[in-house]
């Protein structure tokens, strides 16, 4: 996510600016920068990269004077990673400079409004489009100018504005994306998260939605978009720095689990309009997509399980083979690929070596690439043909998690976009999931509210040597990604196997005590896995049963069982998924194993 930073008082504003933008860089940026109003005007620098970069453009802030000001470090969304995209925006005059952190969904309608008015913009941003409405109503009072700019805004919004006419306010505005005020002695700061203001003050407000926070240098006043004002209590932070870069969590994957709700929020919104699906990101006519005859999903380690997962979905859904590959395998195989082939490419980090060499090697035999990839402006985000971006923010774990959801988010608004264009999906067919699809991030909230059984079980179990995951159809496919997540960050050796085909040989490695975690949601095949279960369990096996809260008859094999809410088959996964990160993240934890960087792991295999 973005980090924002703001200050004003009677200091120098840009060491605090640098010194806060720093304590956010844990949240993962591509370019940084600060504005501040120098007693005559605004004076912006901001520089791609690294924060030292702006540090030297600055000469650590020594050349720019004043106290007051804003600072920005920037996650790409809308617009690659360059000087020119970075925040703060000015406004065409400069007479205003804004920052943000989230996504403006109607961004380009307002953009061409603005254009079709006259107005010039800079960037490729959607926060631009915020300065330049700010400038474009502004009738002199800056906060009655952000209230109407606020109305016209959809989307998810924490804002810093400051104005060239009016040096003694900060104005800052909270919608979804979090932002602190901090309270100092004759100085007052907003930031994005704890840890840019711990330096200076334990004392802060946290902004709920649609508040609106007026920082001046000896007063901080809160009012609604009303502008009735706001009673808040001032909250006492205790929380070490450490702490607080993990949003008070013990590990940024236990952030990450919880952040899952709203990345796919983040990625499906922006993408669903009145009930239709919208993905303009894909530049490929109704004839092209009849035109292919074979699907090829590419990637590597949770990003090929999001492939398989897809495979299932889109072959049920679309009714043409599809195929889900090992890119590292894909690349030397001398695959069967022509310009009939779509080839959907999967990566968080769009960086992995294996997953781009495969890329090229499709585009070299004529496939048309489509890429899902969380970095913005990342190699094979560049290099695809199209690129659908999740808005998972940036994941710092090494085990992925709200990526790989956000992924599978994707996949299904593909899937549903395809279906609807090649007539295979009724539709009525086609709303019924698209309201599913919109339902996820609840049903996903409501598994994380009852996580404390997840916990109780990984207490029972974390000793465990040897694991089986099993299942059937796309309880299978979920099974390979809960064995990586268990394997990777608590170091037990697990296997991913077919519920139907472990009596072909690994079920003589079922001994008394082995555990076997049996997937069944797949409503279809439930019959058939739990007679899968019976096998495993008449041999000795500790049945972990992972299976839809409507189906009790599990319990007549598993010793446990976990239920999650009811959802449409294809999209299970998406629910099944996080009790087996949980189990997972747990069992690591009372393992006492370095869960956000596992031995021997990189979040980025940049190498073949
Ligand atoms: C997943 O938890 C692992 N970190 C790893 O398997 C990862 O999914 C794989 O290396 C692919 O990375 P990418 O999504 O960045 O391409």
């Amino acid at each position: 996510m973005c980090g924002i930073v703001g200050y004003i008082g009677y200091e120098q504003a840009a060491p605090f600016l640098l010194g806060g933008l720093e304590k956010l860089e844990y949240r993962g940026y591509d370019s940084a920068g600060i504005c501040l109003h120098d007693g005559q005007e605004l004076v912006v620098k901001k520089a791609k990269g690294k924060l030292e970069e702006l540090k030297k453009l600055t000469d650590n802030g020594a050349c720019l004077q004043g106290t007051v000001g804003i600072g920005h470090t920037r996650w790409a969304t809308h617009g690659e990673p360059s000087d020119v995209n970075a925040h703060p925006h000015l406004s065409d005059s400069c007479r205003f400079a804004v920052v943000h952190n989230g996504i403006i969904e109607n961004y380009l309608q307002l953009k061409d409004y603005l254009m079709s008015k006259g107005v010039s913009f800079r960037s490729k941003t959607d926060t631009e489009v915020v300065a330049q409405l700010i400038e474009y109503y502004d009738e002199g009072d800056l906060v009655d100018t952000v209230i109407k700019v606020l109305a016209k805004l959809d989307g998810s919004y924490a804002l810093g504005v400051i104005s060239k006419d009016n040096p003694d306010e900060i104005i800052a505005v909270r919608k979804e994306s979090p932002l602190i005020i901090g309270i100092g002695e004759h100085e007052n700061y907003i930031a994005s998260d704890v840890p840019a203001i711990l330096a200076k003050t334990r004392k802060i407000y946290r902004l709920e939605n649609n508040e609106i926070a007026i920082l001046r240098r000896d007063s901080v006043q809160i009012i609604n978009t009303d502008k009735e004002p706001v009673t808040k209590e001032i909250e006492t932070v205790n929380w070490d720095i450490d702490a607080a870069e993990k949003g008070g969590y013990e590990h940024f994957m236990f952030k990450e689990i919880m952040e899952q709700p709203k990345a796919i929020h983040d990625t499906i919104a922006p993408r669903i309009k009145d009930g239709k699906i919208v993905l303009d990101e894909i530049h490929l006519t109704a004839e092209q997509i009849r035109s292919f005859r074979k699907i090829n999903l590419l990637a590597c380690g949770s990003a090929y399980h999001v492939g398989v997962v897809a495979k299932y979905v889109f072959e049920k859904l679309l009714r043409i083979p599809v195929e889900a590959d090992l890119a590292s395998e894909f690349r030397y195989r001398d695959p069967i690929v022509d310009e009939h082939t779509l080839t959907i490419v999967i990566s968080q980090s769009g960086e992995t070596a294996d997953t781009k060499e495969a890329m090229k090697e499709a585009k070299r035999r004529g496939s048309h690439v489509i890429s899902i990839v969380n970095v913005v402006g990342s190699a094979i985000a560049c290099e695809s043909d199209d690129v659908i971006y999740t808005w998972a923010g940036p994941e710092i774990a090494v085990a992925t998690t709200k990526a790989y959801s956000t992924q599978l988010a994707v996949i299904y608004l593909i899937a549903l976009h395809f279906g609807e264009l090649l007539g295979t999906l009724a539709p009525e067919e086609y709303s019924r999931y698209v309201e599913e699809l919109q339902t996820l991030p609840d049903k996903i909230g409501q598994i994380l509210k009852n996580e404390e059984k997840v916990q109780y079980l990984a207490s029972q179990l974390f000793n465990s040597r040897d694991v089986f995951f099993i299942g059937r159809n796309i309880d299978y496919a979920l099974c390979l990604e809960g064995s990586l997540k268990l394997k990777e960050i608590s170091y037990i050796h697990s296997e991913a196997y077919a519920a139907g085909e472990l009596k072909h040989g690994t079920i003589s490695l079922i001994e008394n005590g082995t555990l076997v975690i049996a997937l069944a949601t797949h409503e279809p095949l439930i019959a058939k896995t739990i007679s899968n279960m019976e096998e495993v369990r008449t041999r000795g096996a500790n049945v972990l049963c992972l299976a839809c809260e409507d189906h009790p008859e599990v319990e007549k094999v598993a010793q446990n069982t976990i239920y999650i809410p009811k959802a449409c088959d294809m999209m299970l996964p998406s629910l099944a998924v996080v009790p087996l990160q949980l189990f997972a993240y747990y069992v690591a934890s009372l393992k006492g194993c370095d869960i956000d960087k596992p031995r021997n792991l990189a979040k980025s295999v940049t190498v073949e």
